[in-house]
């Protein structure tokens, strides 16, 4: 394998070697695969000044003696614009006030007059820079002194001129570069050591809420290890799918180069590398460029990326040039093209018009061919002429010396010029010539069309995906589409409603590997009459050819609105479900509850989007049965109050999708909802009224008592045997509670000690009453006695069951069936404790078990069979106890009554018959 690499590498550095054989580096010696050819024709005269497609705008500042300091251009199509007061006594320095004007394409203007006075060594000289961080923030590099050490520091604001935190970011000579894409960060590299070693250190984009900015990943770009050579220099450069290029120039150690009449010093290599966000390291150095003749020296001007192939660097050659004893020195600039893959692509030279007075701009347009900038000593004009990819003059232009500063919208090839009068700025826009107008609308001429097209109104019920037409073969990669919702205020954050990654296996591509398809969610076009942006990043898809990322399309581009539709059928409020993972459960039972539903409601109503108000929560919560270390917690979803709000039901599915999706949706980005799992789906619970179910139950567990007990009655009118079925009865109870006790309280914490105290506290009771009674009747009644000498095992079993409840033991005096176990004789003390004891039971252990259920009832979001088994045990347990067996005390009563007269009547008395009148006391 490692042979096959080396063999592999040793290929590539011999087609170099040939390659560059061909462009042997000297003067008269010009490549043959010149982009820029030499043939290629420049017009000796200046450009014309003006073309009737410019465009002419002014800025108006309202601050006082504020003046034009620097400009920047973003992506999107933003010009920020620095101003700043002069400092009067020192041209080289400035007032230690920040001021900053964002002027967007729409013309929305937003200022930036930050209430903050910086230290003399960031200002005197100026030594600030600041470089945008994600939506809204803007941070402000500059050097501080802190106890006689200069550092570097970043002030991180946002648009609202807020200061959100100060940051030590190193050491002064540290160099800050964004990750060239917004959101991912930024980069510091600290300077080299004299082996070339560089440490780099990748920091997020600050918290919105707290500022912070933590380091994402660390690392150094080391120098290949190459024997006999040594590092020179490095340089860097963003990548436009985010991260950094390092290039490193390393020369031969030629010993006693005097030797040989060859006045060039050495032998150069140059390698690069490039530091990545997916991987957060960087890649080993691939060899792109060496030479073969020797060099005085190497250096690097710029690199920027080439249309969908690679990255060009403009490099500068410096060689001395031997003719006839004469010798000279020369530099010429060459460009050096390459893939991010690490493989050479060409090395071609700049025509000599071009760079004759080094003071030159060059960089690839994205319609195509290149566009040079030239600048003179002696006057601030700037010329400018648009090359085709063979390196032919097509067009150009120019600015006269009026214009102080010029910037460039690299993505819709507009350059702008900057006049300053007094506090006015006036703006002469140059779009520029395109070679290509293919993909103008979407500012990428990769693009053939999408659906939907830019601006359509779309009916969202019937859009399940939208579709990209490339221009070229591509295959998915790693960056993301995302789709917003567009607030009507624009100084308000737009709302995510998608966002999908190319690799996610979500998209797909079409068999002509040109279209690719990205499904919609249903929750994502949701409201009516709005206005949609489709935003896709750089590096969503690459080139199948070259396996380079493609440009994306930038913010504001790709819009879509929405029809008005109806809100659907109005339904009734729903309540539901949803599980938090493993780690949001910890958090929700470590911190404030309450609070922990206010948090998660307000994330909901702003991400679905829908009024506070519509979502509410009984508080609820419980362990969930299959998965005991997540929780689940219980919403609301209220009834709509007017036929224009979303229906409840309509706000159900949507959160249910954002669920399902999570990891797509603006859940996943909010401090509570992203610890939802969503591998549980948002299950509604219940459309019923609170307490319906359980006052069911309840009636229906009092009917079924009352036709058993008659049931009994009827087919024993003597009614002795009601005993054993209030045993069973009493035994299932326990039964009951005992297996909720075991598998169902752990649900509620709170619950967990009263229902032990209610459960063991009784049946101690009870049992120590059973004892007292066996032992008292043993010794004081000679029948028991002798009924108990008898029976002494079945007897102590009984003895156990009247723990469960001291009625049990009437089971033994029942007479049932005539069994002599079931006849005791009992004495009228023992048979009052039994009757009292039943009776302070229902209070003691009866009752508070019916209120543990409400309130268990009352706690849960799942109620199932076993609570309502214990529910109506204790219910039947209850009635029996209190209202049948007054009832039957009372039949007794008169039954006594009866007896009594026929007592009288007969003047006959038996045993029997007087225990019978007792017993019913
Ligand atoms: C290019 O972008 C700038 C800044 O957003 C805008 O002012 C200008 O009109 C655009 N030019 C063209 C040709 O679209
Ligand atoms: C600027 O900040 C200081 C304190 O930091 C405060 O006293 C002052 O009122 C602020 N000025 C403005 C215009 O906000
Ligand atoms: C900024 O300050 C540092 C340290 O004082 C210095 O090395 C550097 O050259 C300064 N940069 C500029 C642009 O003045
Ligand atoms: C990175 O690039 C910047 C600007 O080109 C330069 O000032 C800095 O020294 C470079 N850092 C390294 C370590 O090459
Ligand atoms: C080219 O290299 C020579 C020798 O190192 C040096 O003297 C000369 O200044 C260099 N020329 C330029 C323009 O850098
Ligand atoms: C894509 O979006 C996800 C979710 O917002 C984010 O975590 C990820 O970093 C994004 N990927 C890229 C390459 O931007
Ligand atoms: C699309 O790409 C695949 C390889 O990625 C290739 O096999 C296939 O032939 C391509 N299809 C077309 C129509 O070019």
């Amino acid at each position: 394998m490692l042979k096959m690499f080396n063999l592999a590498k040793m290929l590539t550095i011999f087609i170099y070697l040939t390659s560059i054989c061909c462009f042997l580096v000297s003067s008269q010696n010009v490549l043959s695969r010149d982009i820029l050819s030499q043939n290629a024709s420049f017009p000796n005269t200046p450009p014309q000044n003006t073309s009737d497609q410019d465009i002419w705008y002014t800025y108006e500042e309202p601050i006082e003696g504020l003046k034009l300091y620097e400009t920047y251009t973003l992506s999107e199509g933003t010009l920020m614009i620095w101003m700043a007061f002069e400092d009067k006594e020192d041209p080289s320095c400035m007032l230690p006030y920040f001021h900053l004007r964002l002027i967007e394409r729409t013309g929305r203007i937003t200022y930036i007059d930050l209430n903050y006075t910086f230290p003399p060594e960031a200002v005197c000289p100026i030594n600030i820079t600041y470089i945008p961080l994600g939506y809204n923030y803007i941070m402000i590099i500059y050097v501080k002194s802190n106890n006689g050490v200069k550092g570097k520091y970043g002030l991180i604001i946002n648009y609202n001129s807020e200061i959100i935190n100060e940051i030590y970011l190193g050491n002064v000579n540290d160099y800050i570069i964004d990750s060239g894409t917004s959101g991912k960060g930024f980069i510091r590299i600290e300077e080299h050591d004299k082996r070339g070693l560089a440490a780099w250190h990748w920091l997020s984009t600050p918290d919105i809420t707290t500022g912070k900015v933590v380091e994402l990943g660390s690392g150094e770009f080391s120098v290949p290890n190459l024997l006999s050579y040594t590092f020179v220099n490095s340089f860097n450069f963003s990548l436009v799918d985010g991260g950094i290029g390092y290039a490193y120039i390393l020369k031969y150690d030629e010993m006693g180069s005097s030797a040989t009449n060859d006045p060039n010093i050495q032998y150069w290599k140059i390698y690069v590398s490039f530091l990545r966000e997916e991987t957060y390291s960087s890649t080993i150095p691939s060899l792109i460029y060496q030479t073969t003749t020797k060099l005085n020296s190497i250096a690097f001007k710029s690199c920027f990326y080439n249309n969908n192939a690679g990255y060009i660097c403009i490099v500068s050659l410096n060689n001395t040039i031997t003719n006839k004893d004469q010798s000279r020195t020369e530099v010429n600039y060459y460009q050096l093209e390459f893939l991010t893959t690490g493989s050479f692509v060409q090395f071609g030279m700049v025509p000599k018009e071009i760079s004759n007075t080094g003071n030159f701009d060059l960089s690839s347009l994205i319609y195509g061919g290149f566009l040079v900038e030239k600048y003179y000593t002696n006057t601030k004009a700037m010329n400018f002429y648009i090359l085709d990819n063979n390196g032919n003059y097509k067009s150009g232009g120019s600015f006269g010396p009026e214009f102080v500063i010029i910037s460039y919208f690299r993505k819709n090839s507009t350059l702008l010029g900057v006049k300053e009068t007094g506090n006015k700025l006036e703006f002469l826009l140059k779009p520029l010539l395109r070679l290509n107008n293919q993909g103008a609308g979407y500012d990428n001429p990769a693009i053939e069309s999408t659906k939907p097209a830019i601006n359509e109104v779309i009916d969202p019920l019937l859009i399940n995906e939208i579709i990209i037409k490339y221009s070229i073969p591509v295959r998915l990669s790693t960056a993301n589409i995302s789709i917003f919702q567009l607030n009507d205020d624009p100084s308000k954050p737009r709302l995510l409603r998608q966002t999908i990654s190319g690799d996610s296996k979500l998209c797909t591509i079409g068999s002509d590997n040109h279209t690719v398809h990205i499904p919609i969610f249903s929750s994502t076009f949701n409201q009516p009459n709005s206005s949609y942006n489709v935003v896709i990043n750089n590096n969503f898809v690459i080139s199948q050819e070259r396996n380079e990322p493609l440009l994306g399309i930038n913010k504001k581009i790709w819009m879509i609105s929405t029809k008005p539709f109806k809100t659907g059928q109005h339904s009734a409020s729903v309540t539901g479900l949803l599980r938090l993972n493993e780690e949001g459960s910890s958090k929700f039972l470590q911190t404030n509850q309450s609070e922990f539903f206010n948090n998660i409601i307000q994330e909901f109503s702003k991400i679905i989007p829908v009024d506070e108000q519509r979502i509410t929560t009984n508080g609820k919560w419980q362990n969930d049965p299959t998965f005991p270390k997540k929780v689940l917690l219980s919403f609301t979803i209220n009834e709509a109050k007017s036929a224009m709000e979303p229906s409840s039901k309509t706000i159900f599915d949507n959160l249910g999708t954002l669920i399902e999706r999570k990891r797509f949706t603006a859940l996943s980005n909010n401090e509570y909802s992203s610890l939802i799992d969503e591998s549980a789906s948002f299950t509604i619970t219940s459309y019923f009224g609170k307490f319906l179910p359980l006052i069911i139950i309840f009636l229906v567990s009092m009917v079924i008592l009352i036709i058993l007990y008659f049931l009994a009655r009827w087919k024993n009118p003597e009614g002795r045997n009601i005993a054993i079925f209030e045993t069973a009865l009493i035994m299932q109870d326990f039964a009951v509670d005992l297996i909720f006790t075991l598998s169902r309280v752990n649900n509620t914490p709170h619950l967990v000690i009263p229902n032990m105290v209610f459960l063991v506290v009784p049946h101690v009771v009870s049992f120590l009453l059973a004892i007292n009674i066996l032992l008292s009747e043993v010794a004081m009644n000679p029948m028991f006695f002798t009924w108990f000498s008898e029976l002494p095992t079945l007897l102590s079993i009984c003895t156990i069951f009247s723990a469960i409840d001291i009625l049990a033991i009437n089971t033994l005096t029942s007479n049932l069936f005539g069994f002599k176990i079931f006849s005791a004789p009992l004495s009228q003390r023992s048979r009052n404790i039994i009757l009292w004891g039943s009776f302070i039971n229902i209070f003691a252990e009866d009752i508070p078990q019916l209120i543990i259920q409400i309130l268990y009832y009352n706690s849960v979001v799942t109620y199932d069979l076993i609570p309502s088994l214990v529910i109506i045990s204790g219910g039947l347990v209850i009635v029996n106890k209190l209202i049948l067996r007054s009832f039957h005390l009372l039949i007794r009563w008169c039954n006594r009554h009866d007896e009594i007269i026929d007592f009288n009547r007969n003047r006959h008395l038996s045993a029997g018959s007087i225990r019978s009148i007792r017993s019913n006391v």
